[in-house]
């Protein structure tokens, strides 16, 4: 079983799409009983706020599920029950250091990396452009599995 945690600033938009994303490409490859597949926020901004709507059209649009589900923030004791605790941007890494301490396992990581790119998932807050997110979500989410042997 490979535990994955994806984390972004509020858990409203880049993290559930991630989340969402991940669980409907493990489903089509008929490995979703290989992975449990999970988001939160390094902040409370968003704690409780369902997906923000234009990112669940979105998935919605490329015929991916999702459920109604509310924004948590990331907790010290995800630190060891997930595998891959994986952030949608760089300043997301250092407040999950801040929330769990120490990566003494080396399981954080930049979800692009996965990609070969040393950047982050365009924030759609900001942009407004959730096409650029998704894209870039699909990207690093494709290597990923490839990282993990799929
Ligand atoms: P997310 O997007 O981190 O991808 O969920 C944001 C959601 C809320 C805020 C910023 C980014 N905010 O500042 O409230």
């Amino acid at each position: 079983m490979i535990k994955v945690m994806f984390v972004c600033l509020g858990n409203i938009c880049r993290s559930p799409m991630a989340e969402f994303i991940l669980k409907d490409m493990v489903k089509k490859r008929g490995i979703a009983s290989d992975f449990e597949i999970a988001s939160s926020a390094t902040s409370t901004e968003e704690w409780g706020n369902p997906i923000y709507s234009p990112a669940a059209k979105k998935l919605s649009q490329e015929g991916i599920a999702y459920t109604d589900r509310r924004a948590v923030q990331l907790k010290k004791s995800d630190y060891n029950k997930y595998d891959y605790i994986i952030a949608m941007e760089k300043r997301n890494i250092e407040n999950i250091k801040h929330i769990c301490g120490p990566d003494t396992d080396n399981k954080v990581s930049l979800l692009l990396s996965y990609a070969g790119r040393n950047d982050n998932i365009a924030d759609p807050w900001y942009t407004g452009n959730f096409d650029i997110t998704y894209d870039e979500i699909l990207e690093g989410c494709e290597g990923f599995l490839t990282f993990c042997g799929y």
